[in-house]
């Protein structure tokens, strides 16, 4: 029963059939979506990559056909030959862009058969992921993860067309390469010619980019692969995909003017939508302050206050102790909705804030004058009166408050603004909100290791003015980094970049690298610096979270052909795998792990 295409040519795609069409004769192929036998007619909802349309096999047309037609199951993929008729008036679908016509099928051979699936080929299905992933050539055959992958297409197409119109060259940088550093481990690749040596992945091409601004190719550009070993999460793969930029001759202002003229191309292109320019700029401070975060959702309000001065002599010791160890109080005044927040949201938001380190999440609410609270006893008049005009508390507000180190309370409370925000409608989901964020400090403390790190990478530059600080208090130090947010997710950062080797120098031995360290891991940069480097900047978005917020889509899993599980495996090809003996062998490795180990 099965048939070769043999000299059948397709002459359309199933999805742009339309009432033009009508009498045309067709030859279609693709997948059988369903199929219905109505005593007698069958009708067939057929799919190829552009859509569907129903095919109508008549016996009184032809009884061979019909036979066929009756075989036919649902992923089967056929050719048919057919005339394009329109419908009866009350059998047109006004849901389907091809609902107006139909395919009366005159020869029909069937191409290919298929198991029955494991899954719906529908939208909202509820199938574990795993199972999605296992079958993903199954899972990407469905509209939602088509038009995903569709519209990745488009971002890609949109980003290389601005970049090439606005004189980017685009040049490719190795993947087997030496260590770059951006905070996560490296996939090591052994080296069969060097036994004992390993290429690392790159994290990025950050030092390859910098260096070929040394080159002079002045604006380059790269839809590049990055690979970093770290804890995964939705909007983290092993390996993801950065549009990553490096300018010459440039301040801050260029590559944002860059970024937000490319950005604007991306979203008409690839989301129809016009997104207004120039985009917010927000200091790192200043969002920390306010939102408790660097990455904040500037689509609703509900702002943090910092209230550690209205209770520097509190009796409350959670108050008082939190501020002796150094630590601050914010306060989130959720307004006019103490009535709707039963207790039991309470106690749960309580517990998700406890999840994050917190001790725990005091709160009042306020109820005409009456304030209640399981504090409010530790208080003094001073202390609600100054609260009270702080938080310009009124009827029917309730507040949440955080105390201790101002790492752990702007983490539960960003969090918490965050859930309040969803819960009460704040969020207008159909907003693309831009915002930069600027002037990050340079370095952060690492409490374990003892020593200052850099908190973007160690290629970017100090403000001018501050690079005496890098001696007498480097804690102060601010970078020439920004970050690009939007509705709340950090979808690239970047930094006018040292070119300088004595400040590069300066910047390793602050964060506590010695010369044979320093000149181990970046002497050729290092070197570079010394041939004429330009000052130059740049700046890496992630593809794939940009394309998840365009999607709508709530993992970059979903805009991913072939993504990784949370175990960084993929259940397709089952990678990662045991290797043979004689290929370990080849490259000089012998494995030493227990079988306890091995999970
Ligand atoms: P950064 O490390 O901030 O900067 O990365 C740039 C952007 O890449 C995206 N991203 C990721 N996306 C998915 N999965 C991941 N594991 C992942 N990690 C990062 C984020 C992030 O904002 N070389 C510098 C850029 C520069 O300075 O020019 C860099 O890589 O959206
Ligand atoms: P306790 O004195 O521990 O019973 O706490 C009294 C109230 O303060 C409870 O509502 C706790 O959830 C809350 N609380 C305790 N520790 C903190 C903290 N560090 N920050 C904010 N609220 C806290």
């Amino acid at each position: 029963m099965l048939e070769l295409m043999g000299d059948w040519q397709r002459t359309d795609h199933c999805g742009t059939l339309g009432a033009s069409d009508v009498d045309r004769e067709v030859l279609l192929m693709g997948w059988i979506q369903s199929h219905r036998d109505h005593g007698g007619v069958i009708f067939i909802d057929l799919r190829d990559r552009e859509g569907l349309v129903q095919i109508v096999i008549n016996p009184e047309i032809s009884k061979d056909v019909h036979e066929i037609g009756e075989t036919l199951r649902d992923e089967w993929v056929i050719a048919l030959k057919g005339k394009v008729k329109n419908r009866s008036a009350e059998t047109i679908n006004s849901n389907l862009p091809t609902g107006e016509i139909e395919v009366f099928a005159d020869e029909v051979r069937v191409l290919n058969t298929s198991k029955v699936i494991p899954f719906l080929i529908e939208d909202d299905i509820n199938v574990d992921e795993l199972l999605r992933l296992k079958y993903r050539y199954l899972d990407l055959r469905r509209t939602e993860m088509k038009n995903n992958i569709i519209t990745r297409h488009k971002v890609v197409a949109a980003t290389r067309d601005y970049l090439n119109s606005t004189s980017f060259l685009e040049i490719e940088t190795p993947y087997l390469t030496k260590s770059t550093p951006e905070g996560a481990r490296d996939f090591l690749v052994p080296s069969r010619l060097n036994p004992g040596e390993f290429y690392a992945l790159p994290q990025s091409p950050q030092i390859l980019k910098q260096t070929l601004m040394i080159s002079g190719f002045d604006r380059y550009y790269q839809i590049v692969r990055c690979f970093r070993d770290e804890d995964l999460r939705a909007d983290r793969q092993p390996e993801f995909t950065q549009i990553d930029l490096e300018m010459s001759f440039v301040n801050e202002s260029d590559i944002m003017n860059t970024v937000e003229g490319m950005l604007t191309s991306i979203f008409k292109e690839a989301a129809g939508t016009e997104i207004g320019t120039p985009f917010k700029r927000m200091n790192y401070e200043d969002a920390m302050l306010r939102y408790g975060t660097d990455k904040p959702d500037t689509r609703f309000g509900l702002e943090l206050e910092d209230i550690s001065d209205v209770f520097r002599d509190s009796e409350f010791k959670v108050f008082s102790g939190a501020l002796g160890k150094g630590g601050v109080i914010k306060a989130l005044n959720l307004k006019g909705k103490a009535g709707e927040l039963s207790r039991k949201e309470i106690d749960d938001l309580t517990e998700d804030a406890k999840t994050l380190g917190a001790k725990g999440l005091a709160w009042i609410r306020v109820s005409g004058e009456e304030w209640q609270s399981p504090i409010i006893k530790f208080f003094s008049d001073v202390e609600k009166d100054n609260l009270q005009k702080t938080l310009n508390l009124e009827d029917g507000d309730i507040v949440f408050f955080g105390a201790d180190s101002s790492y752990i309370v702007n983490l539960v409370l960003s969090n918490l603004r965050l859930k309040l925000g969803e819960r009460f409608g704040m969020i207008d989901h159909s907003k693309f909100e831009f915002l930069w964020v600027e002037e990050f400090p340079l370095l952060d403390y690492d409490e374990n290791e003892n020593r200052y790190t850099a908190m973007h990478h160690p290629f970017t530059s100090p403000f001018e003015e501050d690079i005496e600080l890098l001696e007498t208090d480097p804690g102060k130090v601010r970078s020439r980094a920004y970050d690009i947010v939007l509705n709340g997710v950090e979808i690239g950062g970047g930094s006018i970049r040292i070119y300088r080797k004595d400040i590069q120098e300066k910047l390793f031995h602050t964060i506590g690298l010695s010369q044979e360290e320093a000149e181990s891991k970046f002497g050729f940069l290092l070197e570079a610096l010394e041939y004429g480097a330009p000052p130059h900047g740049g700046i890496a978005l992630g593809l794939d979270r940009i394309i998840m917020l365009i999607a709508g889509a709530s993992s970059i899993r979903d805009v991913i052909a072939f993504p990784k599980t949370q175990k960084g495996a993929c259940p397709l090809t089952e990678a990662p795998s045991e290797v043979d003996i004689a290929q370990l062998l080849e490259l000089g490795i012998k494995l030493d792990i227990k079988e306890e180990e091995k999970s």
